[in-house]
Parts: structure tokens; sequence; C-alpha cells
């Protein structure tokens, strides 16, 4: 069987957000937008421009704002029926992470009245057609969301079970690395963290082809370039662009290729403790490099090694201490009890890793005693 590569998303690359944003509803007839958000971003004034350039073109937008961090279904449903009752033909997500995969959920819901989240996601039922337009446009450098297939939305009980199908794809992506110049040098670090987690498993994942790498390890290089400088300033509006673009080439390396431990163990890490996805994925990475570094290919050592700026005579085994090195320098923790964990939490929180779709990608197998051992030791 063939590799397919399958990346339908028109991505751009924007100086100017709300212009561009103009753009991509002007090829549809008297679009009717629902515009979601979140408080935070409401709060920090990023939507009036939006909302001015919308009605300044006479395009009426309503806005909804209620959505939390680790949207479940019961959030879902609420952006769902706002958008019904604006007769929303477009659905533009101005956010992070949950904020664009809630909005991937709405155009799913959209095109599929009377349909139950959760039999979507439990594969009771499949979707019939594609999602009504998404227009992401990410104001952190981070998820990749905006270019995944999958909508990460917890289920009633809280699990990530992502629902992961081609029609997911928002219909197109705005990067406009200046959405994120007033985001706190915490959020710059963690999110960005996010996006180097996604590059380094896409490329050490068991499906990573030739095509993934390419944009796995540029993604790489610009984040160990970028990050640094666009936490310590985040008015630098070069290494704010630079950020936004390699997110964007992380999610898709991983969008094709998968994730990783990290990834695995971040699901109920960040569901139990209503964790940051950013931050909980950033603490698990020396704990997850530990545990992988002997599986990692001896020919695909080096490429890993350049791009991530290593020393020329650094070895696998050097991996973890270079990425707690990394998040120290970030103001960022590396013990995972820093994170919140709690001992007694270890066992459960092991055992649901074994349940979580990226799992299997992992480049080397996990046991749940062996996973039990990898938290324990980085506590
Ligand atoms: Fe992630």
């Amino acid at each position: 069987m063939g590799t397919p590569f399958y990346f339908p998303t028109r991505l751009i690359f924007s100086r100017d957000a709300p212009s561009d944003l103009i753009q991509e509803l002007g090829k549809d007839p008297i679009p009717q937008v629902l515009l979601l958000t979140d408080r935070g971003i409401l709060a920090s004034g990023l939507v009036e421009p939006f909302l001015k350039k919308l009605n300044g073109e006479g395009i009426h937008a309503t806005v909804y704002s209620e959505i939390p961090g680790n949207p479940n279904v019961q959030e879902l449903l609420p952006a769902y029926e706002a958008a019904r009752q604006a007769s929303a033909t477009h659905v533009v997500a101005l956010g992070g992470g949950s904020v664009i995969d809630v909005g991937k959920g709405v155009g799913i819901l959209l095109a599929h009245p009377g349909f139950d989240w959760e039999d979507i996601q439990w594969h009771r039922t499949s979707l019939q057609r594609p999602a009504y337009p998404v227009i992401a446009i990410p104001t952190t450098a981070g998820t990749g969301s905006e270019v995944t297939k999958v909508a990460v939305i917890g289920d009633h009980t809280g699990f990530k079970m992502g629902v992961l199908h081609p029609f997911v794809f928002t219909r197109s992506a705005i990067i406009d690395g200046s959405l994120a110049l007033s985001l706190p040098p915490r959020l710059t670090a963690a999110t960005g963290m996010d996006a180097l987690v996604h590059a380094i498993e896409a490329f050490t994942g068991k499906r990573a082809s030739a095509t993934t790498d390419v944009f796995a390890l540029a993604a790489m290089r610009r984040i160990v370039n970028h990050l640094p400088r666009a936490t310590r300033d985040g008015r630098d509006l070069d290494s704010r662009q630079a950020m936004a673009e390699a997110a964007s080439w992380a999610g898709i390396a991983f969008d094709q290729s998968g994730l990783g431990l990290a990834h695995a163990l971040g699901g109920p890490l960040t569901a139990t403790y209503h964790l940051h996805h950013g931050l909980g994925i950033a603490v698990l990475l020396p704990a997850t490099l530990s545990f992988n570094y002997p599986a990692i290919p001896a020919d695909r050592w080096e490429a890993l090694r350049d791009a991530l700026g290593m020393p020329g005579d650094s070895q696998p085994a050097d991996l973890a201490e270079w990425s707690r090195a990394f998040l120290k320098d970030l103001g960022m923790p590396t013990r995972l009890s820093e994170a919140g964990l709690l001992k007694k939490d270890i066992p459960q929180i092991a055992e649901e890793t074994t349940r979580m779709a990226m799992f299997g990608n992992n480049v080397r197998a996990a046991s749940v005693p062996e996973l039990i051992q990898l938290l324990e030791a980085n506590f």
C-alpha cells in the first residue's frame, strides 16, 4: 500500500489577517458568519479589527466566546446551537487549538443536523458530507489544529477522543504571527513547546515518511531558533511569524504521520488536572525522550540532532538532558510534579494512555508497568 499525503486546506501566510479573511469569505455569496473565540481573546481586543472589517463589507457576524480550554462535548453543543440560531453559513475560529477544534466540530454538526457528536466520536455513526466551511485564524503558535483533520473534543466524561476524518480539515487557515504579539511569555513557551513536540513525534513516529520529514525537520529548526526569542521578547514580530509558520508545518507533519508517547500521556494528564495542553506536553518531553531514545533508528539520528541544534558529538542518550535545558531556558518546569501530577493518579494515567490513538505510533512500544516507572522516574 502506498503512503498518502492529503492536505486540502488553503494556507494564507498573512500580515493582515482581517483583510485576508474578507478575501476568503468573498468567494461565497452573502456569508453569515459565526465567529468563535474565547473570553480572553475577546477581552484582549483582538476580535474588534475583524468585526470592523466584516461590518465594513456588509457581512453579518455573530460572536460566540464561551469556549474553555480542553473543551468537551458539553461545550461544543452550545456553540453549535449558536451557529444554528445565527443561520451560519461559515465558521470563523479565531483562537488557539480549543477554539479551532470547536470550530471544526461546529462545521461538522452544521452539515449533519440531528447527528450526535459522541456517536461520531465513538464510530457509532459515520460522516456523510463535508463540513460547513471553517476558516481558522490561530492566535497562538502551537497546536497546528488549523491544518489537521482531527477535532479533539472530550466526550461527556472528558476523555479526549478526537474525531479524525478528511471532512474535518478547515477550508482555509490564515497564519498571521502578529496576532500572538501580546501572548504572555508563559503561554508563548507552552504553545511553542507543543509545536516542537509535534515535530519531534512526527519525525520519530512509526508512520514518518520522507515527505513528513521535510515539514517536521524544518519546523524543529525554526522552533529551536525562534521560540526562545519569542518567549523573551513577545513584540519580536519576525519570531512571532516564524513560530506561526513553523507551528503549521509541525501540524502538517503530525497530521500525516501521527504523534507519540508525549501526546498519549498528555491526554489523560491534561484531562485529569485541567492542565494547559502545551504545558502538559512540554513537561512530558524529557520523560518520553528518556524512554524513546534507544529505539530511534541510527540512520535518522544525525538529521534529528542537527535540526534540534545539538552539538555534533551528541548521542541519542543526550536527548532528555537537552530537552530539560531547553525547557529551563524558557522558564518551564521539567518535572511532572511541577505540572501538578499526583502520585496516586499514576496507575490510572498509565492505563488510560494505552487507550490513546497515538500510543501505537510511538517509536518504542510501552507496557503499563513501564509507563508507571517512567512517570515515577520523572515525578
Ligand atoms: Fe499537541
